[in-house]
């Protein structure tokens, strides 16, 4: 069981600093059932990372702005600095240490590393979860459609073009795999390939004129934050 209080406590067992309550939740993280003692306060990000040691949900803005602590709660995007820990009770969760298996990356995670979609990645974990729960949904998206999902994505880099070619890319390697065929796109039945370099059909994932220092919607992308955002390391 993981007990979680923001400091400690000398008020004694369910009690955590400043006599405040402690509440026991039930849920499941990365398909693993976890029980904790958590401050009623206490945010779901906060208890992902330090309770739980999972950091690979970012901390950018603690403001909702971002989308680096996106997480999935029963499938759905949820920005876990914006969710209590208690809010959870009962629900499963998905961060991105969720993605792949002992012996395999997600088709995203490999998508986003042969289409170059991340630099310094601290927009990354956010981003693959927010594609994610597209894919789930709409296996076979445009390109609008990639935007559209990760426009609560901000990514300081400013590499939307490539974000979205990665997960164009997941998705043609999702449905090539699911359709028995390669994913190398040599015996795809659109004449796609995932990287769109060399398809009969003229189609490229990335299709659009994003620019730099654009939301993957076509917004501006928000200035004076670091990757970091002065939030936990
Ligand atoms: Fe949660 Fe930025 S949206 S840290
Ligand atoms: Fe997106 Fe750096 S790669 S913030």
């Amino acid at each position: 069981m993981t007990t979680l209080h923001d400091d400690i406590s000398d008020a004694g067992p369910g009690v955590g600093p400043g006599d405040v309550p402690l509440r026991r939740i039930t849920f499941s993280v990365n398909g693993v059932r976890t029980v904790a003692e958590v401050e009623p306060r206490l945010l779901l990000a906060h208890l992902l990372r330090r309770g739980l040691g999972l950091t690979g949900t970012h901390m950018g803005c603690d403001t909702t702005n971002c989308g680096a602590c996106t997480v999935l709660v029963d499938g759905a995007t949820v920005k876990s600095c914006t969710m209590l820990a208690v809010q959870a009770d009962g629900h499963e969760i998905t961060t991105v240490e969720g993605l792949a298996t002992a012996s395999e990356l997600h088709p995203l995670q490999e998508g986003f590393k042969e289409a170059h979609g991340l630099q310094c990645g601290f927009c990354t974990p956010g981003m693959m979860l927010a594609a994610k729960a597209l894919l789930d949904r709409n296996p076979d998206p445009t390109e609008e459609d990639v935007r559209w999902a990760l426009s609560g994505n901000l990514c300081r880099c400013t590499g939307y073009q490539n974000i979205v070619k990665s997960v164009l890319w997941a998705a043609e390697k999702l449905g090539a795999s699911s359709a028995g065929k390669t994913p190398d796109g040599g015996a795809s039945s659109a004449g796609k390939t995932p990287d769109g370099g060399a398809s009969s059909a003229g189609q490229t994932p990335d299709g659009g004129a994003s620019s730099a220092g654009q939301t993957p919607d076509g917004g501006a992308s928000s200035a004076g934050q670091t990757p970091d955002g002065g939030g936990e390391a």
